[in-house]
């Protein structure tokens, strides 16, 4: 159990990155190369933390299922990578450095997001028919919800839309992949039935609360701070909290999702602190 979050969050964080690396292969050596580019440039490890933090809130021991906790980072990169590319967001920088299509060409992006995806499964199914087979659906799930919210966020770009259909845009594209995070790690830590539920409930919120925040910071921070192009949104004219209802009320919005989050926990007894601290660092973070 953590005592101190700062130094559990860096442990955690590289005991991910090195399992990161272990899986991140392909037979041909260019792909390879982006694949890997892209993957270990940084990036905050917010779902595999997630995972493994959900693991542990229900009694499960998280060390060994470091690989595992790697699904939903690989799958969360094939996403950036492809967000980024010319016929979607059009943005040069990611992770402190240049976007996979502009390190390399956006033929080998597409196929490095396209093999980052089929590696989630692969790593997540090396689980077992049991445990890994129910992982396995929650990430497809997310996955088809992802893409499902990045169609809706391409369609609403220069719309007038309601801030019911905002929340769905973010809870699809990318509060999904926050909440499989957390009810695959429940799975892999053996939840109950109320434990799963709570851990959904949980993940809803945070979902929505990243996004907020992700809005946010996209028109407060500078690109240096965040390590991809700040006033992104602007450029294409996207449907945003901050340009929906303005910043303050973005922010009470993220800490009313915070609010909520922490309540779906309440039953869980305090080795559910990293959950909640990382609720909070969702909601507190700079980039
Ligand atoms: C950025 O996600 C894309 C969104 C879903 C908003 P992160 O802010 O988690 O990006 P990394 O992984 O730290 O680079
Ligand atoms: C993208 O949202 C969510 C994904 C599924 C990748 P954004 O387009 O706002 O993410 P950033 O700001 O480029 O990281
Ligand atoms: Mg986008
Ligand atoms: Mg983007
Ligand atoms: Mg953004």
């Amino acid at each position: 159990m953590a005592i101190n979050f700062d130094a559990w969050f860096a442990e955690q964080t590289s005991r991910v990155n090195r399992a990161l690396s272990d899986v991140c292969n392909s037979p041909n050596a260019r792909l390879t190369e982006a694949m890997r580019y892209s993957l270990l440039a940084g990036g905050k490890r917010i779902r595999p933390l997630l995972c493994l933090s959900a693991c542990e809130a229900v009694g499960g021991d998280s060390s060994r299922f470091f690989h595992a906790s790697c699904c939903v980072e690989l799958i969360h990169t094939f996403s950036l990578i492809h967000d980024d590319l010319p016929a979607m967001d059009d943005d040069d920088l990611r992770r402190g450095v240049p976007t996979c299509h502009r390190r390399f060409d956006e033929a080998t992006a597409i196929l490095a997001g396209d093999a980052l995806q089929a590696l989630a499964f692969h790593v997540v199914l090396t689980f077992g028919k049991e445990q890994g087979g129910r992982a396995a659906i929650e990430l497809a799930e997310s996955c088809l919800a992802m893409c499902a919210g990045q169609a809706d966020d391409l369609e609403a770009e220069g719309k007038p839309i309601s801030l019911d259909d905002l929340q769905c845009i973010h809870a699809r594209k990318t509060g999904a992949l926050l909440s499989a995070s957390c009810r695959i790690g429940g799975i892999l830590g053996g939840a109950t039935e109320s434990q799963h539920r709570a851990l959904s409930r949980y993940g809803h919120h945070i979902g929505i609360a990243f996004q907020i925040i992700d809005d946010i910071l996209d028109v407060t921070e500078s690109s240096e701070t965040l390590g991809k192009p700040a006033n992104s949104d602007l450029k294409h004219d996207k449907a945003t909290y901050p340009k929906l209802v303005g910043l303050k009320e973005s922010r009470r919005l993220a800490r009313e999702a915070l609010e909520s989050a922490l309540d779906a926990l309440r039953k869980f007894d305090q080795r559910a602190e990293p959950l909640r601290d990382l609720a909070r660092l969702i909601v507190e973070r700079h980039a």
